[in-house]
């Protein structure tokens, strides 16, 4: 007997999300940046059919990721840096980069290696074709949390 005109939990975005847009518009534009609560800026990404949100300014130094390509690395999926070329993993924020084993040897061999993660990523939730972001707040301080400042703000907005 389900005459409830509730809808079901399962189908409200969570509690503590923000609206970013219709999945439609994202899908179409491949990505989409808003300042969410007031105070962050994020990129949202739509990729092989998936959706993904992180900070939009990147650790190293502050460049639009919502400008960079994405290319998989090591079978990993990232965000290129349009300013330096930094390689950000779209599921974990990692930095990724290419390590000498011996400088000496000809050919040079190169692996890829981790950096740890130094871009918050956020969750993302999509319901009833609306997407919404739900903010990352572990206390654990990130690289990219220093781009998040009016300052920056500010700068990019300007550029
Ligand atoms: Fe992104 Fe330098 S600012 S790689």
């Amino acid at each position: 007997t389900s005459s409830s005109p509730h809808t079901p939990s399962s189908s409200s975005p969570p509690l503590s999300s923000h609206f970013i847009g219709r999945k439609e518009d994202i899908v179409k534009a491949g990505r989409m940046t808003k300042l969410v609560n007031g105070c962050r800026d994020i990129l949202v990404l739509h990729h092989q059919g998936r959706l993904h949100a992180m900070d939009m300014r990147c650790y190293h130094s502050g460049g639009p990721l919502q400008h960079g390509d994405i290319e998989e690395f090591n079978g990993l999926l990232c965000i290129v840096c349009p300013w330096h070329k930094y390689k950000i993993t779209l599921a974990g924020g990692e930095a990724l980069y290419q390590a000498v084993d011996d400088p000496t040897a000809k050919p040079l061999r190169t692996r890829w290696c981790s950096k740890g993660v130094k871009q918050r990523i956020h969750k993302v939730t999509e319901v009833n074709g609306d997407v919404y972001v739900t903010l990352n707040d572990s206390s654990e301080a990130i690289e990219s949390d220093v781009y998040q400042t009016e300052r920056y703000r500010t700068n990019s907005l300007k550029a």
